[in-house]
């Protein structure tokens, strides 16, 4: 039996499916603070706080379970700088939280969800797992720190995957992303769209083709999939390892909006405005380790497929009355 701590989040949900058609065993555990209950499929929720050492540690020994897969966090960059105690509590101290209930129940492996923000703005592309760590802002130093911790953890071995932007959903509608507030390109651009409203755009005078900045879009399938062969790793007894997601392959912010346009037939209004603090021109990932060590084979590596499935799981606009 595996555990997913945010298991009724975005990423979390797509893979607690993918290891569910797996074969695997999976356990959901989640406040609901960011998830929702019915992005929870074929497994069982327990709802509680990343916080509460005594829930986790009983939820593990109930379940007997062998291997985590710790999703829970705040995930907003621009919140992180807002609210940094709020990031440091539920990032780190959750964090923190987990690895004592692991430890006490004597569960020695996990997957965590580490983000290319930890780089900051790096040196040379693409990005390779070696790039020093200098995030910019609160949340990547949260995810750096928590890096740090569970390399150190005696006893652990583990799998830390640097997600670059995780996009799209699921081929068949049933799952998409859901955040609140929603920082994400694409769905903001259909959301746009949608809603009659504008896309804002960060800047357009970078150095790069079309002066709008690049980032590597990767599916949250091929995300998923990379998770069940993390936990296959672990449970074979395969060493710990640290791993970007990504395709190796950056779009600008206009590329994915002619791609939206493609897709779904319908202009994207926008507005370009300065740009961002802290916003690199480019990131993109080398993620050959995650190829070679694990077997990761994306299949979904396709903006417009992208586009397609997240635009087949936008929710309806909210019901005026
Ligand atoms: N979405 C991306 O592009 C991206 C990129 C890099 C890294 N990540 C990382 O991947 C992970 C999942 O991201 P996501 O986009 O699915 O986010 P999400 O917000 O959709 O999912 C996070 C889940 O964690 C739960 N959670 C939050 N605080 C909790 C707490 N105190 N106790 C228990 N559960 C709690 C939420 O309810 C939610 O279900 C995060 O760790 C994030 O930092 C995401």
């Amino acid at each position: 039996m595996l555990l997913a701590t945010g298991g009724a989040g975005y990423i979390g949900s797509h893979t607690v499916r993918a290891l569910s058609a797996a074969g695997q065993d999976v356990v959901v555990y989640d406040d609901l603070s960011e998830g929702h209950r019915d992005a929870v499929l074929d497994a069982p929720l327990v709802i509680g706080d990343i916080l509460d050492t005594e829930l986790l540690e009983r939820t593990l020994r109930d379940y007997g379970v062998t291997a985590v897969l710790h999703f829970a966090a705040r995930c907003y960059v621009g919140e992180s700088m807002e609210k940094p105690q709020l990031y440091w509590r539920i990032n780190r101290d959750g964090t923190r939280s987990l690895l004592d209930a692991m430890a006490r129940a004597g569960v020695p492996n996990l997957v965590f969800s580490s983000t290319c923000a930890v780089y900051g703005e790096p040196d040379r592309l693409p990005m390779t797992e070696d790039l020093p760590h200098r995030p910019v802002n609160v949340y990547g130093e949260t995810k750096s720190a928590m890096e740090s911790e569970i390399r150190a953890a005696p006893g652990l071995r583990s799998v830390i995957f640097r997600y670059f932007n995780a996009a799209g959903a699921s081929e068949d509608g049933v799952l998409g992303e859901r955040h609140d507030p929603e920082t994400h390109l694409i769905p903001l651009a259909l959301m746009a769209q949608r809603d009659g409203g504008q896309l804002s755009i960060h800047g357009g005078d970078y150095d790069t083709p079309d002066g709008t900045c690049i980032r590597d879009y990767v599916h949250v399938c091929d995300l998923a999939d990379a998770h069940v062969l993390a936990a296959k790793h672990l449970l074979a007894g395969g060493e710990s390892l640290t791993a970007n997601l990504g395709y190796g392959r950056g779009y600008s912010v206009r590329e994915v909006i002619d791609a939206i346009e493609r897709v779904t037939g319908e202009p994207v209004p926008h507005v370009v405005g300065p740009r961002r603090p802290g916003d690199p021109p480019q990131l993109f990932a080398e993620a050959d380790r995650a190829r070679s060590v694990l077997g990761w084979n994306p299949t979904r590596n396709d903006l417009d497929l992208i586009v397609e499935h997240a635009w087949k799981t936008l929710t309806p606009a909210p019901r005026t009355p």
